[in-house]
């Protein structure tokens, strides 16, 4: 399998639960290297961005003001198959439907607070993390 990059976004509730170290130990432990990072608390602009293919969707006004009320740790995430594994790591969107011991079936309490964002395929990885990160901010360990 390739080696490849994904964004991974540590959402408000799991920041706000004091969750960022463990998260952070299940994506090392599972190989995949955290190379470029930041926290930033997001505008109701730049989550609109991050998320317009949902913008026709009934829960979008939920979901940016979700994502705004307060920051989020943002990273880019870099191994073996790493879009595939981040999206293992973090179980269904919907907790009640994600496997035991996934990020989401240990931290998010509902289908919109839900802990974790991940890229869900390499083409909207290579976007999602442009719209993030410069090149020169991703420093390759592999
Ligand atoms: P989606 O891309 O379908 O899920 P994922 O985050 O697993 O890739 O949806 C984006 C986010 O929108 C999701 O993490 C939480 C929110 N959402 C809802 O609030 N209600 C819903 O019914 C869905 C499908 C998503
Ligand atoms: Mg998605």
């Amino acid at each position: 399998m390739a080696t490849e990059r994904t964004l991974s976004i540590i959402k408000p509730d799991a920041v706000a639960k004091n969750a960022i170290g463990d998260i952070y130990s299940r994506f090392e432990k599972a190989g995949l290297r955290i190379v470029a990072a930041k926290m930033l608390h997001l505008s109701q602009a730049q989550a609109e961005g991050f998320y317009a293919e949902h913008k026709e969707r009934g829960f979008f006004a939920d979901l940016v003001a979700f994502m705004t009320s307060g920051p989020v740790m943002v990273q880019v995430l870099e191994g073996e198959g790493a879009v595939a594994k981040n999206r293992e790591l973090m179980g269904a969107t919907n907790p009640k439907e994600a496997e035991p011991g996934t990020i989401r079936a240990d931290f998010a309490t509902s289908i919109d607070a839900n802990a974790v964002h991940g890229s869900d395929a390499t083409e909207s990885a290579a976007r999602e993390i442009s719209y993030f990160f410069e090149e020169s901010d991703i420093c390759p360990r592999g």
